[in-house]
């Protein structure tokens, strides 16, 4: 079974109390932060701050996705704020191994995130180190965009390369994810889709039924 992480970027922050309390309901894997410093992307989110609210509000397990640059003089920060899976983007910082290691040392998990531009002969060095890698299949910066099919041959060339070389890391699919793209990544390796508008963009009330029917 695929696992679910819903992304809190599009939930309505003057609710967050109930936005979190009802995914974690509906039964969920990971809650997906989108972390934007409006340098390495467009778009500025939020930071520590808000990680640190997220982590009095639940017990569940806090995927942080940061699309920041410089990365390794902020890990620190991030980790202590309860981050329990830390991704980031390996161009987006002049020294990506030192960041790897600094997450380990932190005692999380550690990610690395593939920008659609970035081609995936450029990470298969990371690949026996790390946990996590998020397939990007938007250009990161906004929630609710669509859904970039040309990026399911990653997903593909990860999952045969995970099982050849007896690697454990998870592919977790990041961006445009719906009942259909959710399917067709499933099909091609995906072990964790992250959703945000899809989820988000409609009523509490319909939150289990679409969590469930990703699943
Ligand atoms: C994009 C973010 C995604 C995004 C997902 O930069 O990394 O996590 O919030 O949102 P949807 O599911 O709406 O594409
Ligand atoms: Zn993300």
């Amino acid at each position: 079974m695929v696992k679910i992480a819903p992304s809190i970027l599009s939930a309505d922050f003057s609710k967050l109390n109930e936005e979190i309390n009802f995914v974690d309901q509906a039964g969920i894997d990971y809650i997906h932060i989108d972390v934007m410093d409006g340098h390495y992307v467009e778009n500025i989110t939020f930071g520590t701050k808000i990680i640190k609210t997220i982590k009095n509000l639940t017990n569940t397990t806090l995927d942080v996705h940061l699309m920041i640059s410089p990365v390794l003089k902020s890990i620190e920060d991030f980790s202590n704020a309860g981050a329990d899976i830390i991704s980031f983007h390996p161009e987006a910082d002049t020294q990506p191994l030192k960041v790897i290691d600094l997450i380990k040392k932190t005692n999380c998990k550690v990610g690395i995130a593939i920008h659609p531009k970035i081609k995936i002969s450029e990470i298969i060095k990371y690949l026996h180190l790390i946990d996590l890698v998020v397939v990007m299949t938007v250009i990161p910066g906004y929630a609710g965009q669509e859904f970039m099919s040309d990026q399911i041959n990653k997903i593909k060339f990860l999952k045969d390369f995970k099982k050849n070389n007896n690697l454990i890391f998870e592919i977790e699919v990041d961006g445009g994810i719906n009942q259909k793209t959710g399917l067709i990544c499933k099909e091609n390796g995906a072990d964790v889709l992250v959703a945000g508008s899809y989820i988000y963009n409609s009523d509490y009330s319909k939150y289990k039924n679409i969590i469930e029917t990703l699943r």
